[in-house]
């Protein structure tokens, strides 16, 4: 048993005063350190400096790993553009990125206060490096593909991939399926692995909604991918629509990634349906997309969480920096309120669409946190501060283990 003594505490609901957090795997109480240290009077005491803030570790439900070799080969500012830069340099890209590379990538996040991420892993090539990783690791195997004739060779090797991520046994792995796109993977296949994923009880996830072109494309096959799927992929037809495509997730609550061109209907089904949406606003400005409006999600009452997507169309893996980012593009906000709502975005409420126990200072919870040297006493704007400054993360504990800083 451990027991911390920062000055100040971040729920994150809340901003506690001179509190302290007992914990080993999970957190097994908060109160004063007089009361935690009768109640454990084994525990270690870490008294942490002045000015210190605990708050839950940061969780980033999507990121590509295996994409992460990218630094400047991909075209950015147009959706189609990119993703001909994509299909260009895929072999070189993944080639690019080895076990080494990743593990940067995944140490970077935890450098940045991030406890736990959701890998899209399009070829289990990020395997390894996940499962060496020190976050916890919602491992989503993605399944693409819209041409009919591919589907059994498709499909056989996604579900080897996911088996090779169901043997996985360390604490804090939990293999998981991605349906990459509604124009992307033939409805057979979508079927096939949503029973898979519904049997299991599996965490789903599917990119929805990012651009025009695919919005053109859903509702009409026309637009920009009209002459990328005839080129490419020698088809004239979307293989989905949009409604179609949510239906096939009624009665699971999935996370639907971007949906920056989602309509009302479409909206008001995944408010019914309480999926969550997925705000990646670097990779949405980068890729020529639009911004989520969040706004109507709120009004429609739907959870939305925020992720940095993979360095295919970001240039760090950081949540703060997206936080900040958010934060800008959405200037017609009121400020703090947005500032509050991205901190449980990134917590909390990233928690909870996960299915994971974290993203709270609770007791019960998973001991998933991160010490903060602030620069002085917070107060009532701290969520917009914490987001402007960077800053220092000295410590950050996963499962309750020291995993960055000194004791
Ligand atoms: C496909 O495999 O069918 C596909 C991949 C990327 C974009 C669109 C379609
Ligand atoms: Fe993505």
């Amino acid at each position: 048993m451990t027991i911390l003594v920062p000055n100040y505490i971040l729920t994150p609901d809340i901003l506690l005063k001179d509190k302290a957090v007992a914990f080993e795997k999970t957190i097994q109480g908060i109160g004063s350190l007089e009361e935690l240290k009768q109640k454990f009077p084994e525990a270690d005491v870490i008294q942490l400096q002045k000015n210190s803030l605990l708050m839950p570790g940061l969780i980033n439900a999507h990121v590509h790993v295996e994409f992460s070799a990218n630094k400047n080969q991909l075209s950015y500012g147009d959706f189609l553009n990119w993703l001909y830069s994509v299909i260009e340099n895929r072999e070189d890209l993944i080639a690019g990125c080895d076990l080494t590379c990743m593990s940067k990538a995944i140490d970077t996040m935890l450098e940045s206060g991030i406890t736990t991420f959701g890998a899209i892993s399009s070829h289990a090539m990020d395997l390894e490096a996940c499962v060496n990783a020190k976050q916890n690791v919602v491992f989503f195997n993605e399944l693409i593909g819209s041409q009919a004739g591919m589907a059994d060779a498709l499909f056989n090797d996604f579900l080897a991939r996911l088996d090779a991520s169901k043997a996985v046994t360390r604490e804090g792995f939990y293999p998981a399926v991605a349906i990459h796109s509604p124009y992307s993977v033939h409805p057979v296949l979508v079927k096939k692995a949503l029973d898979v994923a519904k049997n299991e009880k599996l965490k789903l996830t599917a990119h929805f909604m990012e651009s025009e072109a695919e919005r053109n494309w859903l509702d009409s096959s026309s637009g920009d991918f009209q002459k990328f799927f005839k080129t490419l992929l020698k088809q004239e037809k979307s293989v989905s629509d949009a409604d179609e495509f949510l239906s096939y997730f009624d009665g699971y609550e999935t996370l639907f990634t971007h949906a920056v061109k989602t309509n009302d209907k479409e909206l008001d089904h995944i408010a019914q349906q309480k999926h969550t949406i997925i705000h990646c606003p670097i990779s949405n400005r980068l890729l020529g997309n639009p911004t989520l409006d969040i706004k109507k999600l709120r009004e429609k009452n739907i959870r939305w969480i925020v992720a940095t997507d993979g360095l295919s169309s970001n240039y760090k893996l950081d949540l703060f920096e997206e936080m900040k980012i958010s934060l800008f593009m959405h200037s017609n906000e009121p400020l703090l309120d947005l500032a509050t709502e991205l901190i449980k975005a990134t917590t909390i409420n990233a928690a909870q669409a996960l299915g994971i126990n974290t993203g709270e200072i609770k007791e019960g919870k998973n001991a998933d946190m991160l010490v903060l040297d602030l620069d002085g006493e917070p107060n009532k704007e701290l969520a917009i501060h914490l987001i402007l400054h960077r800053y220092n993360i000295s410590k950050v504990f996963i499962n309750g283990k020291l995993e960055k800083g000194n004791k």
